[in-house]
C-alpha cells in the first residue's frame, strides 16, 4: 500500500498559499486601514466595522463579539463547514492538490476505502455528472424529445439554454442511476446530494432517481459549480409543479439565489440587482437583455439573502407578481431590507400590465418596453411600506390613527430603526409625521436611542456567538504575560526556567489559554519563537478546536490594542513579569524566591547577546537597562 503524506502536510501547503484577505474579501466588503483590513463582522448583526483582518499575521479578529481565528476558522464558521471541508474549499481556491485520502490502488478501480462518507469535492462532482447526464438527455434524439418541444414552446433561445445549461430528467426510476454506476462513481455522494433517494421498503435498500420526467435548472454556485437543481414537471398531471434539491452540504436555499454566477458580472458592473420570483422568469430576463436578474427559490427572501446582496451591489430591485401573494412577499421583503446600508426599490408588475410575471410579458410584443418602464417606475422602500400604511389607515379615527403610527414605530425599531443612517431616518420620521398630522419631535420622542433589549434583531445567518471579547480586568498577569508573547514570540527566550514554568498550562484558569501556553511551550521547544504565527500553526497541527485558536487571537489582539507599539509592549512586559513575580512569591507564603527581577534582567542580557550572535534583532528584547531603573 503507498503511504501518503500526512495530512497536515496539506494544511501547511494550503495555509500558506491561502490569503485571508482575499477569503474574507469575498464574504464582505473589506478597506483597508494601515497594514490591516476592516469591514462589517458577519458573525454578529454588526453596524460598523469591527473585524480585523491581519495580512501579516494571517487572522481576522472581531474586537466587538471576539469572533477570530485564522482562515481555516474563517471559512469554517462563515461557510459552516468542518475542518476537512474547508481545507479542500481552500485549496481548491488557491489550487492546491490534495492528498489523496483513499488508499486506492493507482487504476481507481478496486481497493479498500478508508473514508468515513463522501467529502465536499466528491458532493460536487457528483452534481456536475448530474448536471453533464441532464444536458446530454435534452440533446437525446428520443429521450429529450419532448423536453425540447416544451423548451422550444417557451421560447428559452439557445444561448440562453446553453448559459444556463437546462436539462432534462428522463422518465424513468434509474437513468442517472445507470450512468454512474457505469462510471463506477460512489452512489452515496449523489445520495446526499439529494440526486438519489433510498427505497426505504425493504432493508436491502437499492437508490432510484430524485428528478425525473422534468425540465431542470442547475442552480450554480458563484464559481459557476452547479450545487443543487430544480426541476418543472414536464407531465402536467405530476406534482409538485418545481421539486428543489434538498438543503445540503453544498446548499441551503434560503441563502442561494438561482442565476447570481450568470449575473453576477452585470450586478457588480450596475451595482444593481434584479430580483424576480421564479427560474423562467430570471432566464426570460436574461435572454430580453435584463442580466442582472436573479431569482429566491420559492422561498421568501432572508435577512441571509439581503446580506449577500449588500455585499456586492448598492442597489436591490424587487419584482413581485401582481397577485396578493405578491403584495405581502412585498411587505416581507421591505421587512427584511429595511436596515440594510442599500437601496431597495420595489416593482409590482400588476400596475403595468395584466401578465402574471416577467416570464409572460417579456415574451409578449412590446413586453420588454412595458418590463422597462415598470422598472424604471419602480418604488421606492419607503414609499411602498408608507402607502401600504396609508391604506391601512384611510379613515381610521383619531385614536385609531395613533396606535396604528405607534405601532408603526415600534415594528420600525424592532427592524433596527436605531441603527438607521442618521439622514435616512430623519426621512422616516418626516413621513410618520405627515401621516400622523403630527410634528416631528412627537414622533422622534416615541423612539427609544438604542435598539432596545426587548426586541433584538435577529440575525438568521449567525446567531451570537458565546465568546465575548476579553476584558483587561479579567486577565491575570500570566495571561498578559501569555499575551506579550504571542505578540512577540521572542519574549519567551527572555525567561528563566522558573518562571516559563510558572507561565506553563497550569497557570491558567480557563482550558483554553492553558491550551495556548502549551502551544507555546511546545514551539519554543522546538527552537522556533512562540509568536502567534507559529502558536496558530501548531495548534492548528494539534488539531485543537476553534476555541482555542480563537483564544489566542483574542489574547494576543487585546495585549496588540492595549501596548499599541513595540515600546509599550516591553514596559507592558515588565510590569506583568514584576505583578506574575509578586503573585507567585505570595503563592509561595510570602517569600520571594531568589530576587526575581535581578534574575530576570540577566537572563534577557544573556539572550540579548545569544541573539546579536545570531544577528537577530535586538529591538525584539525589552530593555534590560532601562528595567534597572526601575
Ligand atoms: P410559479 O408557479 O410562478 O412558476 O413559481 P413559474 O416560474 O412561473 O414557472 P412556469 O412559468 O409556470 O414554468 C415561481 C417559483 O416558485 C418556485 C419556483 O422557484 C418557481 O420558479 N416554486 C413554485 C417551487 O419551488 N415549487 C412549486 O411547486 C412552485
Ligand atoms: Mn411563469
Amino acid at each position: 500500500m503507498t503511504l501518503y503524506p500526512r495530512d497536515n502536510n496539506d494544511r501547511d501547503r494550503v495555509r500558506e498559499a491561502a490569503d485571508i484577505v482575499r477569503v474574507v474579501g469575498e464574504a464582505v466588503a473589506l478597506k483597508p486601514k494601515g497594514r490591516e483590513f476592516v469591514g462589517l463582522c458577519p458573525f454578529h448583526d454588526d453596524h460598523k466595522p469591527s473585524m480585523n483582518v491581519v495580512p501579516s499575521k494571517q487572522i481576522f479578529h472581531c474586537f466587538v463579539c471576539g469572533a477570530g481565528g485564522d482562515v481555516f476558522t474563517f471559512v469554517e464558521k462563515f461557510y459552516k463547514m468542518d475542518f476537512r471541508e474547508a481545507l479542500e474549499f481552500l485549496a481548491e481556491k488557491f489550487s492546491i492538490e490534495l492528498a489523496p485520502r483513499r488508499a486506492a490502488g493507482a487504476t481507481g478501480s478496486s481497493g479498500p476505502v478508508i473514508d468515513a462518507g463522501p467529502t465536499r469535492a466528491d458532493l460536487i462532482r457528483a452534481c456536475q455528472t448530474a448536471s453533464d447526464f441532464y444536458r446530454a438527455i435534452l440533446r437525446h434524439p428520443d429521450h429529450g424529445a419532448v423536453a425540447r418541444a416544451i423548451i422550444d414552446r417557451r421560447g428559452i433561445s439557445p444561448g440562453m439554454q446553453d448559459a444556463f445549461q437546462v436539462g432534462a430528467a428522463p422518465n424513468r426510476w434509474d437513468g442517472l442511476l445507470m450512468t454512474l454506476r457505469g462510471k463506477n462513481l460512489p452512489e452515496n455522494a449523489f445520495l446526499e446530494a439529494g440526486l438519489l433517494r433510498r427505497r426505504d421498503d425493504s432493508g436491502g435498500g437499492g437508490h432510484y432517481d430524485y428528478f425525473r420526467n422534468r425540465l431542470i435548472f442547475p442552480i450554480h454556485d458563484l464559481s459557476g459549480r452547479a450545487i443543487a437543481f430544480g426541476a418543472r414537471k414536464i407531465d402536467e398531471a405530476d406534482e409538485p409543479k418545481y421539486l428543489n434539491s434538498p438543503d445540503t452540504r453544498l446548499f441551503r436555499k434560503s441563502s442561494t439565489l438561482y442565476g447570481l454566477f450568470q449575473a453576477s458580472r452585470s450586478i457588480q458592473r450596475d451595482r444593481t440587482a434584479l430580483i424576480t420570483e421564479g427560474y423562467t422568469d430570471t432566464i426570460a430576463c436574461h435572454q430580453a437583455g435584463f442580466t442582472s436578474a436573479v431569482a429566491t427559490l420559492g422561498t421568501a427572501l432572508t435577512r441571509d439573502h439581503a446580506a449577500l446582496l449588500r455585499r456586492i451591489c448598492d442597489t436591490v430591485i424587487l419584482l413581485f407578481d401582481g397577485d396578493e401573494a405578491g403584495q405581502r412577499a412585498a411587505d416581507r421583503a421591505a421587512e427584511v431590507f429595511f436596515a440594510e446600508p442599500i437601496d431597495v426599490r420595489i416593482v409590482t408588475l400588476n400596475s403595468h400590465t395584466d401578465a402574471k410575471d416577467p416570464d409572460e410579458l417579456l415574451k409578449r410584443e412590446g413586453g420588454t418596453d412595458v418590463f422597462r418602464k415598470a422598472i424604471d417606475a419602480a418604488t421606492d422602500l419607503l414609499d411602498f411600506r408608507f402607502a401600504r400604511l396609508r391604506e391601512r389607515l384611510k379613515g381610521a379615527g383619531l385614536s385609531a390613527l395613533s396606535r396604528g403610527i405607534e405601532e408603526e414605530v415600534e415594528k420600525l425599531v424592532a427592524l433596527g430603526l436605531a441603527d438607521v443612517p442618521p439622514l435616512r431616518k430623519r426621512l422616516i420620521t418626516k413621513r410618520l409625521a405627515q401621516l400622523a398630522g403630527v410634528d416631528e419631535a412627537t414622533i422622534l420622542r416615541t423612539i427609544p436611542a438604542g435598539r432596545g433589549p426587548a426586541s433584538p434583531r435577529p440575525s438568521q445567518a449567525d446567531p451570537r456567538p458565546d465568546i465575548k471579547p476579553l476584558a483587561d480586568s479579567s486577565l491575570t498577569a500570566a495571561e498578559h504575560l501569555l499575551g506579550c508573547i504571542l505578540c512577540e514570540g521572542a519574549l519567551w527566550f527572555s525567561l528563566d526556567e522558573a518562571r516559563r514554568d510558572f507561565l506553563g498550562p497550569a497557570a491558567y484558569r480557563s482550558p483554553l489559554f492553558a491550551a495556548v501556553a502549551q502551544a507555546v511551550d511546545a514551539v519554543a521547544r522546538s527552537g522556533s519563537q512562540p509568536g502567534l504565527d507559529a502558536v496558530l500553526s501548531r495548534l492548528r497541527d494539534t488539531d485543537a478546536h476553534n476555541e482555542v485558536i480563537q483564544a489566542a487571537v483574542g489574547l494576543q489582539q487585546h495585549i496588540e490594542t492595549i501596548t499599541g507599539q513595540s515600546s509599550r509592549l516591553q514596559d507592558h512586559w515588565r510590569s506583568c513579569l514584576a505583578a506574575a513575580d509578586r503573585d507567585a512569591a505570595a503563592r509561595a507564603g510570602g517569600q520571594p524566591v531568589s530576587n526575581p527581577t535581578q534574575s530576570a534582567l540577566a537572563r534577557i542580557e544573556s539572550a540579548r547577546r545569544k541573539q546579536t550572535e545570531f544577528g537577530g534583532d535586538l529591538r525584539v528584547f525589552p530593555d534590560a537597562a532601562r528595567g534597572r531603573d526601575r
